[in-house]
């Protein structure tokens, strides 16, 4: 397995690797309320380790199409197009060898590295050719900055996320994330059926074990038996995020170590998942096992299976088109 490693720092320690394989955010080290610096992105200690285990996504690059497509199949200026089901009888993440398995044109720039790849016209069933830009920046405001962009030959549909799950008390501590304070800013969440699959429906998070409009332990309602929770396994839903532009959508707090994870995005959905299917049968960078709940992962995005829901924000990319998105990761600490 052959891949570059790209390593970020800034002016207050914080050190960031990325690969060219799958684009993947190996690891993200940042300072607990003391100074002392830990990897807070679940992962492996070389590419190999990715290969051998895809299952999770860990830090990569999500595409062409981030979360579910209902049955693989959608239609698009009325030709119907098929995509690899590898998530039962859906598609997941781009299909079987999505984004994430891709190696990358990688290029050290000022801060950051800017990754290129060329996804050919029917790419994982995916019409066009598409060009996409990936630019990992790393701000001495302690911001993982990622702007995606591509533009495409003929029409398509594009949802580019980032994969990374993270454990702000250090990945190889031991702890879970439950006691992570989650606060997520928004009403609404996608109502799900038992392949996760959007009814179209966005529920009110009012009432529910989805409600995160003030902070709660990610531990504290995931056992709960309310349906939607039950179909996930935990957390595993898109928030219908409010506003517009780049504003921000979450904030995390881990109270032992004072971490702090901040959460802004031009996007209108992400989906929070809880690691819910992390199963302990292999283990990673920090020497553990990965288990249930070790990891969450806010992947912005636009909505899980929207090029079947004309109601859902478009994801359909034209030719003299360029998607653009952003999306922050700010770290920081509270006393
Ligand atoms: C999905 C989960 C899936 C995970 C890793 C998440 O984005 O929503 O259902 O298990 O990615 O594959």
């Amino acid at each position: 397995m052959s891949s570059d490693q790209f390593e970020l720092t800034n002016a207050n320690g914080l050190r960031v690797r990325v690969l060219s394989y799958g684009g993947i955010v190996q690891s993200i080290e940042v300072p607990d309320r003391d100074g002392v610096l830990a990897n807070v992105a679940l992962g492996f200690a070389d590419a190999q380790g990715y290969a051998d285990h895809p299952g999770p996504y860990f830090g990569a690059i999500i595409g062409r199409y981030g979360n579910r497509i209902a049955k693989g199949r959608f239609t698009l200026d009325g030709a119907s197009y098929s995509v690899p089901l590898n998530n039962g009888p859906n598609s997941l993440h781009g299909g079987l060898s999505g984004f994430d398995r891709k190696i990358w044109d990688a290029r050290a720039v000022d801060g950051g590295v800017v990754l290129t790849l060329v996804s050919p016209d029917g790419d994982e069933g995916f019409p066009g050719e598409l060009s996409v830009t990936v630019t990992y920046t790393l701000t001495d405001d302690d911001e993982l900055r990622i702007d995606y962009e591509a533009v495409t030959d003929a029409p398509t549909v594009v949802n580019l996320t980032n994969h990374s799950y993270f454990n702000l008390t250090g990945v190889g501590s031991g702890s879970d994330v439950y006691g992570h304070l989650m606060q997520i800013h928004a009403d609404g969440f996608l109502e799900v059926d038992a392949g996760l699959i959007p009814s179209g429906e966005i529920l009110p998070v009012e009432g529910t074990a989805l409600d995160f409009r003030s902070p709660v332990a990610i531990g504290a309602r995931i056992r709960s038996d309310e349906a939607q929770l039950l179909l996930g396994g935990g957390y595993d839903h898109n928030w219908v995020l409010g506003g517009e532009g780049l504003r921000e959508v979450a904030r995390v707090v881990e109270p032992v170590s004072g971490r702090t994870l901040t959460v802004l995005t031009t996007e209108p959905g992400m989906q929070f998942y809880s690691g819910n299917f992390l199963d302990g049968t292999f283990a990673g960078s920090g020497g553990l096992a990965y288990r249930q709940g070790d990891g969450f992962a806010l992947e912005t995005q636009h909505f899980p299976d929207a090029p079947n829901h004309p109601s859902f924000p478009s994801t359909v990319l034209r030719p003299g088109e360029t998607y653009r998105s952003t999306t922050i990761y700010r770290f920081g600490v509270e006393a």
